[in-house]
C-alpha cells in the first residue's frame, strides 16, 4: 500500500510516500530556517506562505523522484495537529483537495504520534541507531522496537514522555508545563546571540566545553511525576550571562563552550532520568527518542550513564526532525476505514494526543 503523506505543522515542508508504513520512497523537505532566521524563531504568516508556494511543486518532485504516480496511491494522509494553525490549515486543505479531486481516503494523523512512529521507518540508506544496554551503537533496518515502549518526544514544540502500546495507543505521562527542551536551547542561543535555531550551535559549542564547570539546576527531578520544565533554567542562564557579561562570553571561546556543555548536560540529565524513571515504573526497556533534539550529540551519548540497561532507538538526523514520512507511515496503520475523503477534516493547533 502506498501513502502519501503532507506534513506542515510548524516550518517544515514535507512530502512522503511510503510504502506499507515503512518503507520510505521519497522523503522531501524544505526547510524554513533561513526564512525565520533573522527573526530569531518562526514568524506564523510567513511559514503559511511558505507552505502554500512549496507544497505542489514538492508533491510533484516526489513522483518524479520515484516513478510513483496518482494511480498507485492509495490514500493521503496528512498532520491535522498540534502546530501553528496557519500552517498547518495548508496541508489539510491541500490534501482534502486532492483526496477529493482524485477520490483518494484521506487520513489524518498527529504530529507527535508520527514522530513516535518515526523509529519504525525504513530508510536503508539512513537506518535507525540502537544503543543496547552496554553502549554499543547498531544501525538497524529491522523492526528496532516492540509494544509497548516508551517514548520521548523533544523538539522546538513539545517535551513529551509517552508509553506507546500499539502505533495508535498512548498513554501521555508527562509533558513540559512551560517551554520545550529545543526551544530552551533556542532561547538560551538567543541570548548568547549565537544564532537560530540554537540546538545545533549550542551542541557543537558543547563538545567542546566542560560539562561540570557550570552548576545549572535539574529542574522537577525530584518530582514524582513525569512533567518537565524549562524556563527556569532558561531563569539561571539569563542570570549567569548577566554575570559573567555577554561580552567576556565572546571573546572567551573557553568560556562559552564550558556554559553551553554545563548548559546542555542540565537539559540532558533532566531528560533522561525522567525517561529512564518511565522505564522503572512501566517495568519497560526499551525507549524511544524521537523529535529534533534527539540530533544533539551529548544526549545520545549520555544514555549509557542515565539509562543504564536499556534498549535504546535513535531515528536518524533526517527523520528526527519534522518530515511527511511518519505522518505516511503512521496512516497505514489507520487506513481500514477510512474509504472516503473527508472534506469535514480540519486542522486543530492544540489536538490532543489521545487513542485514535
Ligand atoms: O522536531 P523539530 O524539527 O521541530 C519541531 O517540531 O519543533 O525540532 C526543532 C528543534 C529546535 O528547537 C532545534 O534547536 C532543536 O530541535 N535541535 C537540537 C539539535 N538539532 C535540532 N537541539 C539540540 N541539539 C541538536 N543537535
Ligand atoms: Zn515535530
Amino acid at each position: 500500500m502506498q501513502i502519501l503523506g503532507i506534513e506542515t505543522s510548524c516550518d517544515e515542508t514535507s512530502v512522503a510516500l511510503v510504502e506499507d508504513g515503512r518503507f520510505v520512497r521519497a522523503n522531501l523537505i524544505a526547510s524554513q530556517t533561513q526564512l525565520h532566521a533573522e527573526f530569531g524563531g518562526v514568524v506564523p504568516e510567513l511559514a503559511s506562505r511558505a507552505h502554500i508556494q512549496k507544497l505542489i511543486p514538492m508533491i510533484d518532485e516526489c513522483f518524479f523522484q520515484t516513478g510513483i504516480g496518482w494511480d498507485d496511491v492509495d490514500a493521503l494522509a496528512v498532520t491535522q495537529g498540534p502546530g501553528l494553525v496557519g500552517a498547518l490549515l495548508i496541508g489539510v486543505e491541500t490534501a482534502k483537495a486532492l483526496a477529493f479531486a482524485r477520490r483518494k481516503p484521506l487520513i489524518p494523523v498527529h504530529h507527535i504520534a508520527g514522530h513516535l512512529y518515526s523509529v519504525m521507518l525504513v530508510d536503508p540508506e539512513r537506518p535507525v541507531t540502537i544503543l543496547d544496554a552496554a553502549g554499543n551503537e547498531t544501525p538497524t533496518t529491522d523492526e528496532p522496537l516492540t509494544y509497548p515502549y516508551i517514548g520521548l518526544v523533544v523538539s522546538g514544540g513539545h517535551s513529551s514522555l509517552v508509553l506507546v502500546e500499539t502505533p495508535s495507543r498512548f498513554k501521555l505521562l508527562g509533558e513540559t508545563v512551560d517551554d520545550a527542551a529545543g526551544e530552551a536551547f533556542d532561547k538560551v542561543a538567543k541570548l548568547l546571540d549565537l544564532g537560530y535555531p540554537g540546538g545545533p550551535i549550542i551542541d557543537g559549542l558543547a563538545a567542546k566545553g566542560d560539562r561540570a564547570r557550570f552548576k545549572f539546576p535539574r529542574p522537577m527531578l525530584n518530582r514524582e511525576n513525569f512533567d518537565f520544565s524549562f524556563s527556569g533554567l532558561k531563569t539561571a542562564a539569563l542570570k549567569l550571562v548577566q554575570e559573567t557579561t555577554l561580552a567576556r562570553l565572546k571573546e572567551d571561546e573557553k568560556l562559552l563552550c564550558d556554559f553551553c556543555a554545563s548548559f546542555q548536560e542540565a537539559i540532558v540529565e533532566v531528560l533522561l532520568r525522567k525517561a529512564a524513571a518511565a522505564l522503572d515504573f512501566y517495568e519497560l526497556r526499551s525507549l524511544a527518542i524521537v523529535g529534533g533534539v534527539a540530533c544533539n550529540g551529548r544526549l545520545r551519548r549520555a544514555v549509557p550513564e542515565y539509562v543504564p540497561g536499556a534498549r535504546v532507538v535513535f531515528p536518524p538526523p533526517i527523520l528526527c526532525t519534522d518530515n511527511a514520512a511518519m505522518i505516511a507511515g503512521l496512516a497505514f496503520h489507520r487506513a481500514a476505514g477510512h474509504d472516503a475523503c473527508t472534506l469535514t477534516l480540519n486542522a486543530e493547533a492544540n489536538l490532543p494526543l489521545v487513542a485514535e
